[in-house]
């Protein structure tokens, strides 16, 4: 009995502290995730490729476009590029404090790979190394994304049925739930093979 307790009890520090080391994790940006020697070179799939090409690369630099200024307007946001409401979903580490903002993190450009994996400063040396388990990254803050259902709450953060999307109401801005799901992982794609347990 004593043994189950110090058992249970170690498992209960050694999960707590995981978690704690995933939330303190900070953010590296996009520079340093796809830099040319990491994933932007085609050795490791290039996944910045695809990430150019999508819009998330472009969510902040579009709120000071002109539709982004033509929302704004309507709802009286006078800098959408700097208000915390369009921001919390066309920006990535919003509010997060400044000392996990690392150097390398910039936060113009937009929705980046952390949005999705997750801030990567406990992960990145680990998840490098070829003897590496994916359980293990998961407890340094990286995002359960191979299990579907974490795919499509994740997307949802942003593209699902939302109060923030009331706020957004006559001015012109995509409706939520929009995005089909299946639609929209095909046009962000930048995986090799179908994510396991996806649809593709
Ligand atoms: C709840 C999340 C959320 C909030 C808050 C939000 N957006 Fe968006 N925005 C999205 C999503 C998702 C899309 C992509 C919509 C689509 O095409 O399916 C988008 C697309 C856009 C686009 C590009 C597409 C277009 O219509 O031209 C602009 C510009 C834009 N939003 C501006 C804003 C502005 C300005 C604000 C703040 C007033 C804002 N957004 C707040 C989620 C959000
Ligand atoms: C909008 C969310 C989102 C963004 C942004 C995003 N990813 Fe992903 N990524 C996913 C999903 C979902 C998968 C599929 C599930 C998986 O394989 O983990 C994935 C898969 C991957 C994989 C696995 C590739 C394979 O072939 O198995 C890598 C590596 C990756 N992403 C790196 C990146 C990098 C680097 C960036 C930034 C340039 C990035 N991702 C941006 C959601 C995203
Ligand atoms: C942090 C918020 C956020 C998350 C998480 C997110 N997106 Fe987005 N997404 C946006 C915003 C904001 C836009 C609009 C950017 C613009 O045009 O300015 C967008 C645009 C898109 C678009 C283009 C518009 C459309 O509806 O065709 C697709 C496709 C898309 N996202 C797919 C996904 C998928 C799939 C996931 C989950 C794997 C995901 N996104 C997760 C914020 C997010």
């Amino acid at each position: 009995m004593r043994g189950m307790i110090l058992l249970v009890g170690l498992l209960w520090i050694a999960g707590s502290d995981a978690m704690l080391r995933a939330e303190e994790a900070s953010y590296l940006g996009i520079a340093k995730c796809a830099s040319s020697g990491c994933h932007g070179s085609v050795k490791l799939g290039n996944q910045k490729g695809p990430w150019d090409e999508s819009p998330h690369s472009k969510a902040v630099t579009n709120l000071d476009g002109k539709k982004g200024k033509e929302y704004a307007a309507k709802l009286k946001v006078e800098n959408p590029a700097e208000s915390e409401l369009c921001l919390s979903c066309h920006s990535t580490a919003l509010g997060v404090a400044d000392e996990r903002l690392t150097e390398t993190f910039d936060a113009s450009e937009g929705v980046q790979c952390e949005a999705c994996h997750g801030a990567g400063s406990a992960y990145l040396e680990p998840h490098k190394k070829k003897e590496r388990v994916y359980e293990n990254l998961l407890t340094l803050g990286l995002r359960p994304l191979k299990d579907v259902q974490q795919q499509k709450n994740n997307c949802a953060k942003c593209h699902g049925p939302d109060e923030r999307y009331d706020k957004l109401k006559g001015s012109g801005h995509a409706e939520p739930n929009k995005m089909a799901f299946d639609e929209g992982m095909k046009k962000i794609k930048h995986w090799k093979d179908k994510p396991p347990g996806s649809v593709q």
